[in-house]
């Protein structure tokens, strides 16, 4: 039974608006982690999971399941190929970031379902729900746990509401206890793969609907407090102050310096705090946030050190002091050359040409690659615009990240049929 593109297309489109209705906030899409909307987007995805033949369940971080046996009753396939992306989003998002995979996995299990295809291996769908990072100062908890790498140590963290982890998983109705079994064992697991938003401009620019992607940067988090001394604005002389903003401006220049001598690199200084903040006092204490990115992991490590180094030879010439906290690290990763190999003759199948490329987003096949060989299929955004209301993907293009799934399933189970014929 041949895919119908246009079909899972518009399917694929009625499904994320569904979605996009579950947020938090009138007219802005706002659906954070373990939140009553990410609740509801649960449920939702479930019983869409249901409708499509998977049988549900639901772990201890709220990732939500849908297993679909793969053989008929005869065989009963050893691994399982696992297709996912996440359902929480950042403040005031688009629609597509996330659900999008969710989505094109529960079309494409759905399909090779009603085609009766039977395959070596069977398929789990997952819906994740923390890649985003928006509600905790944490990001890809939902994933390290089915891979086994939750750390507990950020059970103790907490939202802008003083709510900590550990508190919000019980009130989501789980039991922290319960996290180490989230885990899938490796040998149990045969690939991930995730369908997802481009979030950048490279597959418009080549005019092409989909992607195959190379690698995922890496990528460190830190928090920078700089103290000072506040003062009254009117009366301290320039040369008596202790401005904490003034130290970090020049911080933030150097950010920007450092991240643009370096090839392929990204820093981003997305949160400024100043403290007290008031127009007439001389800024105190200044807290920032940085986020720096490279497929290089030695070029990543030694921005960072030249990061540390002028931040304190900021601070000693302004007698300020500061202090450099990382609260996220992630390696760059490889998608799996086999896997690849297999998307892009997918993305062939459907007389499209792939275009390879790295992503420059974290996703949380970053963080299934640390459990088994990950790949990750990029579909075109309008613009290339994302983490933005205005993020589009047209449902022809969905519609072919589904008929690319679809063929990428049969092709990678027949490849595993001719090596197992072979041995
Ligand atoms: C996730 O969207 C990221 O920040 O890369
Ligand atoms: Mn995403
Ligand atoms: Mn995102």
């Amino acid at each position: 039974m041949k895919p119908d593109i246009v079909a899972l297309g518009a399917r694929a489109e009625k499904m994320i608006e569904e979605l996009a209705r579950f947020s938090a906030q009138p007219g802005r899409l706002v659906r954070l982690f373990l939140s009553p909307q990410h609740r509801q987007a649960a449920d939702h995805v479930a019983g869409r999971m249901r409708a499509a033949g998977l049988s549900v369940s639901e772990d201890a971080l709220g990732t939500v399941r849908g297993h679909w046996p793969g053989a008929g009753r005869a065989r009963k396939p050893v691994k399982t190929l696992l297709i996912g992306s996440h359902l929480d989003s950042v403040i005031d998002a688009g629609k597509y970031d996330g659900p999008l995979g969710v989505v094109a996995g529960i079309l494409a299990v759905e399909h090779l379902a009603r085609a009766g295809v039977e395959l070596p291996f069977a398929i789990d769908v997952l819906a994740f729900g923390d890649e985003e990072g928006s509600r905790f100062p944490a990001t890809l908890s939902t994933s390290a746990a089915c891979v086994g790498a939750f750390d507990r140590a950020t059970l103790g963290l907490a939202d802008a509401d003083g709510v900590t982890l550990e508190q919000a998983i019980r009130a989501y109705g789980k039991d922290p206890g319960d996290i180490a079994h989230c885990a899938y064992k490796a040998a149990e697991v045969e690939a991930y793969v995730e369908v997802h938003i481009e979030q950048g401009p490279v597959l418009e620019g080549e005019n092409q609907p989909l992607g195959v992607v190379t690698g995922i940067v890496g990528q460190s988090r830190l928090r920078v407090a700089v103290t000072g001394e506040a003062g009254h604005a009117g009366t301290v002389p320039m040369n008596m102050r202790r401005d904490a903003l003034a130290g970090a401006a020049l911080m933030i220049c150097e950010v920007e310096r450092i991240a643009k001598a370096h090839a392929g690199m990204v820093a981003t200084v997305g949160h400024v705090e100043v403290i007290p903040g008031a127009v007439n006092v001389i800024p105190g204490r200044v807290q920032f946030t940085m986020d720096l990115r490279s497929m290089d992991e030695r070029a990543r490590e030694a921005a960072l050190r030249a990061f540390a180094a002028a931040a304190q030879g900021i601070a000693r010439a302004r007698k300020l002091q500061v202090d450099v906290e990382p609260f996220h690290e992630i390696a760059a990763v490889d998608c799996a050359p086999a896997l690849r190999r297999t998307l892009a003759l997918a993305v062939e199948d459907l007389a499209l040409r792939p275009i390879h490329l790295a992503s420059g987003a974290g996703h949380d096949a970053q963080m299934m690659a640390s459990l088994c060989p990950s790949a990750m299929l990029f579909v075109r955004c309008r613009g290339g615009i994302s983490h933005n209301p205005a993020e589009y993907a047209s449902p022809a293009d969905m519609g072919a990240a589904v008929g690319a799934i679809i063929r990428f399933v049969e092709r990678h189970a027949a490849a595993q049929g001719a090596a197992m014929a072979s041995s």
